[in-house]
């Protein structure tokens, strides 16, 4: 999981507390199952002493861009990096407007506000979580530039109304799909459905470096070109810079573990989706509302939400029985007090508000076993 998830990441930085029985998420265990060819990666970086956009990121990038049907891949030094990245490569700016979600994790705001650019913050559909066209078209003034589509939690939202809309107002549509690596949107993954697509490889994601690390991808070869310059300081050969731009390189280390973990990419999805079948069986009876893939998505589980009248509760029982939760998200970020200058308030987007206090992210991880899950079941049932 990403920054936000404060138990997941504690549990990388500390050791795990010593009652707990199903963690949040275990990349131990897949360290152990890739050992050999990580270490052996990471040996041959630094044999090469060759750090930085070297070989293995031109072959990740490669790679990438394969595995989810784009063009061109640009790596960088994290998801935030590629979302600030293809907005200020699609030219947003001082005075621009970009309608984004309030229920994400806060860099997809935030990547708008350090371009001088305002964030117009929509409410999600309940079922789906994610933003419609219905939800979207009546925030369009004449200065909105760009929609951040977010495919949270692993769903993917329902793109074709959105990038109709898009089409007749004139605006791009830059995926956030830092969750949804290998997500299906009617059969075709997503990233490269609108303008341009951002990754995150934070650690606990779907595909997770082992530190910060992140891409776009487009369609668009002249983006390309902008987002390669724009990532190393506007630069077209040693100390010449065409433009200004920002040291967003990705690292060799951080490309070479993707190279090994890539190939593990569908079958890691295939796990947590198998997981998530297990959750909904096992869940059925007890009141909880599950998540539902939609008939568009092929759903990757990045996060097992649950909703429940008393989450507080339930969470308390559940880590006194030794099993992690998070939440994601507790306050959407239009009531964040970073946005307080833009005067929204409460009762603005009321499903976004109500989910923010009902929403429970339960264990999920591909190695998840079903003793595991049982476990959490039986913790979770109790609780509700
Ligand atoms: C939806 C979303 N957008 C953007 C990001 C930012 O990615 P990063 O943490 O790699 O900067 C994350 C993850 O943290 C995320 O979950």
């Amino acid at each position: 999981m990403s920054k936000p998830y404060a138990q997941s990441s504690a549990q990388i930085h500390n050791p795990q507390p010593a009652n707990v029985t199903v963690p949040f998420v275990d990349l131990k265990q897949q360290y152990a199952s890739i050992k050999q060819d990580v270490d052996a990666a990471l040996a041959r970086v630094i044999e090469n002493t060759s750090f930085i956009l070297g070989p293995e990121v031109r072959a990740f990038e490669a790679a990438f861009a394969e595995c989810v049907g784009a063009r061109a891949c640009i790596g960088v030094n994290s998801g935030t990096a590629a979302l600030q990245l293809a907005l200020m490569a699609a030219g947003i700016g001082a005075g621009d407007e970009v309608i984004v979600p309030s229920f994400t994790f806060f860099a997809t705001a935030e990547a708008v506000s350090v371009l001088g650019a305002t964030p117009v913050f929509v409410d999600i559909d309940p079922i789906s979580y994610t933003i419609t066209a219905e939800i979207v078209a009546p925030a369009i003034t004449p200065r909105t530039r760009a929609i951040i589509p977010v495919h949270l939690y692993g769903q993917t939202v329902d793109l074709d109304p959105i990038l109709e809309v898009a089409a007749k107002h004139n605006l791009c549509v830059i995926e956030d799909a830092a969750q949804a690596h290998g997500a299906e949107y009617k059969g075709k993954r997503v990233g490269a459905l609108g303008s341009a697509g951002c990754f995150s490889f934070y650690p606990s994601k779907n595909l997770g470096a082992y530190g910060e690390a992140g891409a776009v991808v487009t369609n668009d070869e002249k983006l390309a070109t902008q987002l390669r310059l724009l990532r190393d300081h506007g630069s077209t050969s040693k100390y010449a810079h065409a433009i200004v731009g920002y040291n967003f390189r990705m690292e060799e280390i951080q490309a070479a573990v993707l190279n090994v973990k890539l190939p593990h990419l569908n079958g890691w999805n295939d796990g947590r989706r198998a997981n998530a079948a297990r959750y909904n069986q096992s869940l059925a009876q007890t009141g909880l509302v599950l998540p539902r893939e939609m008939d568009y998505a092929h759903h990757v589980y990045h996060v097992y939400a649950v909703q429940t009248d008393n989450r507080d509760d339930v969470q308390k029982r559940m880590t006194a029985a030794g099993v992690q939760t998070g939440v994601h998200y507790p306050i959407p970020i239009h009531l964040q007090p970073a946005y307080a200058s833009l005067g929204y308030k409460r009762g603005d987007l009321p499903v976004t508000e109500a989910l923010a206090e009902r929403v429970l992210s339960l264990p999920m991880f591909p190695e998840l076993n079903e003793e595991q899950i049982a476990r959490v079941a039986e913790a979770v049932g109790r609780g509700n």
